[in-house]
């Protein structure tokens, strides 16, 4: 399956018919730079996921306008055809007030549904006020949608948690358009949700789309139970389907993936090989006569990035042999700074990362190397091709692309994943090291055997990873979301 097949796939089952795209993170944001303008791609797994398939179709893409020179570059109703230099779909950019993306964005979805959702022991916040501006937000995302259809067929495809409340909109503003939503994280089960203060609407928000995704089957038996449980409707197990307004929303798994081919090209770029080349002047050559250790995360305390430390960290105690032979090279791009879990976090890392260096270093060698920045794409495929280990070890996660990222760019069939078995890639990886990331010694024993894994056993088991991935990849996604489609509902015929 590639982007062509995809794209004609499409185009058969929507007959025609407009996709659009929404989501809050663009694609692409345009920042303010010394002497101009610079695109930004967003360290986000659902923007890496979602690009490939928006270049495919075509289309609109609906999302926040969050870039420094967003506005410096849309026409008068926001809008910028994207990719500038490749023109493939068009960027809809709808525009927030400061205190609207704090409601909206900084409050309800990632103080709130983000820590309810993921339960790693972050309390949510709730606030009503919040939750009248998300609804706010939510409408002006749909006022923006209906003008993007235009009043003709559509498929509207949306993303994620900040959107719960918009498919109820747009079933009741256009009961004709067919509605897709993906939910990126995942669903906690209904003990954890019951304390959502707004349950009621959020899930009959939801229930307005005719298909709802999820990444695993467990996270779509939550939501089953979820609303079983928590509200009228008529749930129904044998078709997985959910019937509240006389129409029924089909609750599917849909684990999704990157684009394996495209990776594995970009990995041998000169693009790439220059971020190599940058990161060893900055690092120093001696860093390639150690075992790379790396991680490549959005600084989220849902990542397990001090646990991934502490462990390192123990490794080396444990084993002082390894001094001067192993190093943790950790890219970090700093995410939602204006909340006050992620500020804690921020500094939690600082420090860590002052002490272990300090507990370990010699003249020569230091154990962990932590670069905090947005490291763009190329930079993070150079980080795989440099890695001995790569680490994910997040204590929940929807799925985690970073793992899936850097099986395909290992072209070589070497390396060692080190995965978290509370990611929804594990399902799928079972060649993956698999680690419980709250367990420290047992996370320090992992990384202790991917340091002394055969070369044999590393490439046994990549290879099998490879094939993995190789037959599901982001565009086998996207054909399975639009199949299903197929399978229940009536595409409107254009006129
Ligand atoms: O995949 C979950 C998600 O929240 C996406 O919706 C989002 O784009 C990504 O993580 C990164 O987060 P943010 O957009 O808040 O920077």
């Amino acid at each position: 399956m590639d982007a062509k097949y995809l794209g004609g796939l499409i185009s058969r089952i929507t007959k025609g018919a407009k996709v659009v795209i929404v989501s809050n993170r663009e694609p692409a944001m345009h920042e303010r730079d010394v002497g101009g303008v610079r695109i930004v791609r967003p360290a986000s797994g659902m923007v890496a996921a979602l690009e490939p398939i928006v270049r495919a179709t075509g289309g609109t893409w609906v999302a926040h306008g969050s870039g420094s020179a967003d506005r410096l570059v849309t026409d008068d109703k926001g809008r910028v055809s994207m990719p500038p230099e490749d023109p493939r779909y068009t960027l809809r950019r709808v525009w927030l007030t400061r205190k609207e993306e704090n409601g909206y964005y900084y409050s309800l979805s990632n103080q709130a549904l983000w820590p309810l959702c993921h339960i790693v022991y972050t309390r949510p916040r709730f606030s009503r006020q919040d939750w009248e501006t998300y609804r706010d937000v939510n409408r002006r995302f749909c006022d923006t949608v209906l003008e993007e259809v235009e009043g003709g067929p559509a498929i509207v495809f949306i993303q994620d948690y900040h959107l719960a409340l918009l498919p109820r909109m747009l079933r009741i503003a256009r009961p004709d358009l067919t509605l897709i939503h993906f939910w990126h994280i995942p669903w906690p089960n209904r003990e954890a949700f019951r304390i959502f203060p707004w349950g009621e609407e959020l899930l009959d928000g939801l229930l307005g789309n005719d298909v709802l995704g999820f990444h695993i089957q467990y996270h779509c038996n939550n939501f089953m139970d979820t609303v079983d449980r928590g509200i009228e409707a008529k749930v129904d197990y044998e078709r997985f389907s959910i019937f509240r307004g006389g129409r029924p929303t089909h609750v599917r798994a849909f684990p999704i993936s990157v684009d394996f081919h495209q990776i594995g090209k970009d990995v041998a770029s000169q693009r790439v090989e220059e971020k190599h080349a940058s990161f060893i002047k900055e690092l120093g050559d001696g860093i390639l006569e150690t075992k790379v250790f790396v991680g490549a995360d959005r600084i989220d305390y849902t990542k397990g990035i001090p646990e991934r430390m502490k462990a390192f960290d123990l490794m080396l105690k444990d084993h002082p042999e390894l001094r001067g032979k192993v190093t943790l090279l950790q890219l970090a791009a700093p995410s939602r700074t204006h909340i006050e879990e992620y500020r804690n976090i921020n500094e939690e890392l600082d420090d860590l990362v002052d002490e272990i260096n300090w507990r370990h270093q010699t003249e020569d060698w230091t154990p962990i190397r932590y670069l905090r920045a947005h490291h763009d794409y190329h930079a993070v495929l150079a980080s795989y091709r440099m890695a001995d280990v790569v680490m994910v070890t997040s204590l929940h996660d929807g799925m985690n692309l970073v793992a899936k990222e850097f099986i395909s760019a290992r072209a070589d069939g070497d390396g060692v994943l080190l995965l978290s078995q509370y990611t929804g890639a594990a399902r799928e990886l079972p060649d993956a090291l698999l680690v419980n990331p709250y367990d420290i010694d047992e996370l320090a024993d992992a990384m202790f055997e991917a340091f002394r894994m055969t070369e044999k056993e590393r490439k046994k088991r990549m290879k099998r990873m490879r094939v993995q991935v190789q037959k599901h990849t982001v565009y086998d996604w996207g054909a399975k979301i639009f199949e299903a489609l197929e399978g229940i509902l009536p595409v409107r015929e254009v006129a």
